[in-house]
């Protein structure tokens, strides 16, 4: 468990220095349950376990109408803002329909051209504002770093609130792991726990995020061999390279997707992402085909994989492939809603209640 360290006694800069697992410990509660949700780093493996778990007993629960009136008893007192100025659907609707399921009461920002910032005010001021209304803000956000600056200075003042990162420029989108992990558990239970699999990694990896925050969670995994498969100038960083090194993870990168298919357990495919970000340069030098999933590859496959998506998508996985048993990214964004879940009532400490009405009711 990490032990808890304050973000109100520390600095900006000090705090902007640290690494990653240096500023892990300053985003837990006491309890070592997560107060704020950062980055990946912040999480181990009893936790993701716990996570998981509880995503499922809160999905059985909400099978009846008992067991929704009980989840939607436990944190009807809270409201959560969803701060999100970079377009989503899943995320936000997920989100939302989280804090519907548990009782919050959530409202939305989603263009802050209607909003006082039209008249000069700050960003920071804006988000600051919402800490006065909510006891949870739920951020989407294209600036870098944006969210971890909020984290620590709404941490300074006197009214401290949790704040999820649902996606921070390039940084990271912890929760969209969160439920992939989920996704890839309940893909492979039938045949043991997630380990001893081939993960491949296939797209805009520069600049997705999903894959920066699922590549290290999968360290705590046995034995999971990554492979990431990208054109050259959208390689995955090398910052998660070296994480990845220093975690003696087995990995490869590669432009050449197609050979890695016949290998692969979970495919998990990614957009090209140049719709928000321009800086990764032009995509008209490379074949976008060659980083895309078609019905003949389906061949090469073997049948017992799983191709995950965190959508949206565009070209890179073809419709047809969708009723494949095999294509579990649909199940996998549903999954989201229960992950997210779990995860507020934890960070509010709900889940200990929710699993005593699952063991009285369910088990
Ligand atoms: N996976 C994901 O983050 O989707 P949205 O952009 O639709 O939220």
């Amino acid at each position: 468990m990490l032990r808890r360290k304050r973000l109100d006694e520390i600095s900006w800069e000090d705090f902007n220095r640290l690494s990653l697992e240096e500023k892990a410990p300053y985003l837990v509660q006491a309890n070592g349950r997560p107060y704020h949700v950062l980055i990946a780093q912040q999480f181990n493996r009893e936790q993701l376990d716990g996570l998981c778990d509880l995503a499922t007993r809160i999905r059985r629960i909400a099978k009846s109408k008992e067991g929704m009136r009980f989840l939607s008893d436990l944190l009807c007192h809270k409201r959560a803002m969803l701060d999100f100025t970079q377009p989503s659907s899943r995320t936000f609707l997920s989100f939302y329909a989280a804090c519907q399921i548990l009782g919050i009461r959530p409202a939305e920002v989603r263009d802050p051209s209607i909003s006082s910032e039209m008249k000069g005010e700050s960003r920071e001021d804006s988000v600051r504002t919402f800490s006065s209304y909510f006891d949870m803000i739920i951020m989407r956000t294209p600036l870098q770093g944006f969210v971890e600056k909020m984290v620590w200075e709404l941490s300074n003042t006197d009214r401290p609130l949790p704040i999820i990162n649902a996606g921070s420029g390039k940084d990271q989108h912890p929760t969209q792991a969160l439920l992939d992990i989920y996704t890839l558990q309940r893909s492979f239970e039938k045949n043991g726990e997630l380990a001893n699999k081939h993960i491949v990694f296939c797209g805009d990896l520069a600049r997705g995020r999903t894959v920066r925050s699922l590549s290290r969670l999968l360290t705590y995994y046995p034995n999971i061999r990554q492979t990431f498969a990208a054109p050259e100038h959208l390689k995955i960083g090398q910052d998660i390279i070296d994480d990845l090194a220093a975690h003696n993870v087995d990995f490869t990168v590669t432009t050449d997707f197609k050979s890695t298919i016949p290998t692969a357990d979970a495919i998990y495919m990614t957009r090209i992402q140049d719709e928000w970000d321009k800086t990764a340069g032009e995509s008209s030098h490379f074949n976008l085909m060659d980083f895309a999933l078609t019905v003949d590859d389906m061949k090469q496959l073997p049948h017992t994989s799983v191709i995950m998506h965190p959508l949206p998508r565009r070209h890179e996985i073809d419709p047809a492939i969708d009723s494949d048993p095999r294509a579990v990214y649909w199940r996998q964004m549903r999954n989201g809603m229960w992950v997210r879940s779990a995860l507020i009532a934890t960070i509010f400490g709900r889940d200990q209640e929710i699993t005593h009405y699952y063991m009285m009711n369910l088990k």
